[in-house]
């Protein structure tokens, strides 16, 4: 799989070892950041890195704040994005079988590093189900031209 990781300075240590377990399982990662300790506003990376997403057609993103939750609500905002907060693998894999997330987020000050990458294989060896949970997907990227 082609998957872009990004963070702000409360999500990037994780972010690092998610890319390094990542690529030790063969998937090509992009990694736009940060890297280091400097203060950023998490909505920023939320935009640059689902804008890539998009335009590059990869399949999956997955960004990291201090808690996840700041980075997936920005990431809601942007037309196409279908981002899932994510702290157990249960919900992990309903996220891509009935949600079919493109995007999922994660805690770095919440999450242990091995919980979180059992977070994200589980997603990843999920699949989407398709049939009335298309529908419903359907449903959801309609309200971005209603509201
Ligand atoms: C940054 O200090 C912190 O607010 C951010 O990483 C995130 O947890 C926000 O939801």
């Amino acid at each position: 799989m082609k998957i872009i990781v990004g963070a702000d300075q409360g999500g990037f240590e994780l972010k690092a070892f998610i890319q390094m377990k990542l690529e030790e399982k063969g998937h090509k990662v992009k990694n736009m950041g940060l890297d280091e300790t400097i203060s950023i506003d998490y909505p920023d990376k939320a935009e640059e890195v689902c804008q890539a997403l998009l335009e590059e057609k990869a399949d999956l993103a997955i960004l990291f704040c201090g808690t996840g939750i700041g980075i997936c609500i920005a990431a809601n905002k942007i037309q196409g994005i279908r981002a899932a907060h994510l702290s157990d693998e249960y919900s992990a894999r309903m996220a891509k079988k009935h949600n079919d997330a493109n995007v999922i987020c994660l805690g770095g000050r919440t999450l242990g590093p091995e919980l979180a990458w059992s977070i994200v294989e589980a997603f990843i060896n999920a699949e989407f189900e398709g049939g009335r949970h298309l529908r419903r997907v359907d449903k959801i990227m309609a309200l971005e031209g209603k509201n």
